[in-house]
């Protein structure tokens, strides 16, 4: 076969999950193998940006297939709008101009909808091609059956709720787990029907707390004197879907208006650090959805609740035996289509097939959780309340 890339350049950007190392390395193995260059960039954007890289030879990628993080760093930069000092600056022809230095034919990202987004955006500034291969626990890219990081993170927070039954038994409470996912709710669905949550909710399905507590409280009829919640970060209440749409359409004035309420620090809390204004693109930390969700249902019920968190957790430690191996698959896969020449793809696993996407159709598409999805189906057989 005649190889047709020389260089690659490779970049983890978004954040973290387990199953990246082993991706960078079955990209650079299998590109290695066709003798094509590869050149590893630190932190994600910002480090192309700033032309920060390191050469990834087959010494260098070695011993990664088991390892969490990655090896590369990353950040959640955006080129064409990264903070640089304490000023939002447009950055994509530095980032181009990086890329050329680099004598590189294209650009692999490692990365989510927002990742295949910012490729894309590069790519309509340059003729060097771009690849992206997708990871993130949430499994909410579009085109692709599942993402790499996603079992991981099923396990970590199945696991969890695991933990949790014994003690929620053991004081006859109610637990209410916060499970991560952004906008989708398929981390809190898949460890929730695993680790046999009561109630899961999620963004997809707007639930109403009133409903949640009869669940819990028939539950009590029948002798189950605990309950576990799995809520995803993003799920919402059937009022606060309704004060969203009523907001949407409220005219352009009230709703910027509404914004910068929002962009406000709540009233009575300090600005910042010492009084600081608050820095641009830094969130304040708000009450999480978990803890208003358990204070609710313990007016409701008179029962016990308490709160776990899971946070960071889910995206730390070793990926899952099926992590390494979808990584494995992806990475190996588009070291094959670099040798081909081919670009401006995503490398998707579609049924039992990698397969290479049209970027062009897949950046920024988000998967989310359809309301007839099988999962949804199998939880309500299992007695599983939505709270709908
Ligand atoms: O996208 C992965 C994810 O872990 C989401 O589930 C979560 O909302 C977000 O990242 C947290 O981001 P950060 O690590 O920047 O706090």
């Amino acid at each position: 076969m005649r190889v047709r890339t020389r260089s690659i350049g490779i970049l983890t950007s978004g954040g973290d999950c387990p199953g990246l190392n082993a991706a960078i390395r079955g990209v650079a193995k299998a590109a290695i193998h066709y003798g094509i260059e590869v050149i590893g960039i630190q932190d994600g954007f910002r480090g192309l940006v700033e032309n920060r890289t390191i050469p990834l030879d087959a010494r260098a990628v070695s011993g990664l297939l088991t390892e969490g993080g990655t090896l590369l760093g990353t950040s959640r930069d955006k080129p064409h709008k990264m903070l640089m000092g304490r000023k939002v600056m447009d950055m994509t022809e530095v980032a181009v101009g990086n890329m050329k230095r680099m004598n590189i034919d294209c650009l692999v990202c490692l990365g989510g909808n927002g990742t295949a987004k910012n490729a894309w955006r590069l790519r309509q500034a340059t003729d060097i091609g771009v690849m992206t291969l997708p990871k993130t626990i949430d499994n909410d890219v579009g085109h692709t059956d599942i993402t790499f990081g996603f079992d991981s993170g099923m396990r970590i927070a199945t696991e969890a709720i695991d933990r949790l039954h014994t003690t929620a038994t053991s004081h006859h409470r109610v637990i209410v787990c916060e499970v991560m996912g952004h906008d989708a709710g398929w981390l809190a669905l898949g460890s929730g029907i695993a680790g046999g949550a009561d109630v899961i909710l999620i963004p997809e399905i707007p639930y109403d707390l009133e409903v949640v507590a009869d669940h819990l409280a028939s539950r009590r009829k029948r002798g189950k004197r605990f309950s576990i919640v799995a809520v995803a970060e993003g799920a919402k209440s059937k009022s606060e879907v309704l004060r969203a749409a009523q907001k949407s359409e409220a005219p352009e004035s009230e709703r910027k208006k509404a914004k910068k309420d929002k962009e406000k620090p709540p009233s009575g809390a300090p600005e910042g650090i010492d009084g600081d204004p608050p820095l641009e693109g830094i969130h304040l930390v708000q009450e999480s959805v978990a803890s208003r969700i358990a204070r609710r249902i313990q007016q409701l019920t008179g029962v016990e609740a308490r709160v776990t968190s899971l946070g960071h957790v889910q995206r730390g430690g070793q990926p899952t035996a099926n992590d390494r191996l979808l990584a494995t698959r992806l990475g190996t896969k588009a070291g094959m289509l670099l040798a081909e020449g081919v670009y401006d793809v995503m490398v998707a696993l579609q049924g039992t097939e990698t397969v290479p996407v049209a970027l062009e159709k897949v950046a920024g598409v988000k998967k989310l959780v359809p309301p007839d999805h099988p999962w949804i189906h199998a939880a309500l057989l299992v007695e599983t309340s939505f709270g709908a």
